[in-house]
């Protein structure tokens, strides 16, 4: 029985593919291959799967069909957490997605999953991106401010999400904690957040989060220990494909 991560399969059975990386780079070539028989490899029907947002290019669920049944394919349990690019997924109806799909898929939102002693607890999260001024050496001098102030909103509405599913595990008795994002828990300044804070007020274990694509985003945020919590990486590419375990 093991617990593992990954992020950004980026499915695209029934929606056109627009990303341009995911046309060009040989890492996303046939992924959908790669991904299905390293789980199958890897993984056992006893094994959880939590997959970490970004599951799909389809706008609405009926061109997510199909995206959604390659994960029912996958060996183990599945759980989903949300990405920025889940159009499909309105955090609102997660109750109707979890009705048509349950037991073979769960939804997490504002709740969390139990695995042996531990609370899988997540949200998407949020982090500003940008767009950052830097000087002639590279470094970070200024930022939009209109663009950080919307920012902070979504963090906030992020933070109230991910105390709820903290707050529910937490009554029920939980002490364990394994903590899911979609987006990166710092800036790239890799300064402390809420998400952080977060984190360290329950004492997460470890948090993994994904969403960063490609050699020049990896490095976007911590990885490894970071004030006392672990901090993972799983964005599909990163990994190569190969889910992240992060429990035995
Ligand atoms: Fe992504
Ligand atoms: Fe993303």
């Amino acid at each position: 029985m093991a617990l593992y991560a990954i992020g950004d399969l980026h499915l695209h059975f029934q929606s056109e593919l627009r990303a341009p990386s995911q046309l060009r780079d040989r890492v996303w070539r046939n992924h959908e291959e790669t991904f299905r028989k390293n789980c199958e490899r890897l993984l056992t029907p006893e094994d959880t799967l939590v997959l970490i947002g970004d599951h799909s290019w389809g706008k609405k669920l009926s061109e997510c069909e199909k995206d959604l049944e390659y994960i029912c394919g996958l060996p183990g349990r599945k759980i989903l957490t949300r990405g920025n690019h889940d159009m499909f997924w309105d955090a609102k109806k997660t109750k109707q997605l979890n009705a048509l799909y349950q037991p073979r898929l769960t939804f997490l939102q504002d709740s969390y999953e139990s695995y042996q002693d531990y609370a899988l607890v997540g949200t998407k999260g949020y982090t500003f991106e940008g767009p950052f001024w830097v000087d002639r050496r590279g470094r970070v001098v200024d930022w939009d401010e209109g663009e950080k102030a919307h920012a902070d909103k979504l963090v906030e509405r992020e933070l109230v999400r991910l105390r709820t599913s903290f707050e529910l595990a937490w009554a029920d008795g939980y002490r364990k904690f394994i903590m899911f994002l979609h987006y990166p828990p710092t800036n790239i300044l890799e300064q402390r957040s809420g998400f952080t804070d977060m984190a360290e007020e329950f004492g997460a274990d470890q948090v993994i989060y994904a969403h960063c694509h490609g050699e020049s985003r990896f490095h976007d945020s911590v990885q490894g220990v970071f004030r006392g919590r672990t901090y993972h990486l799983a964005s599909g590419d990163f990994l190569r494909w190969q889910p992240l375990k992060v429990l035995p």
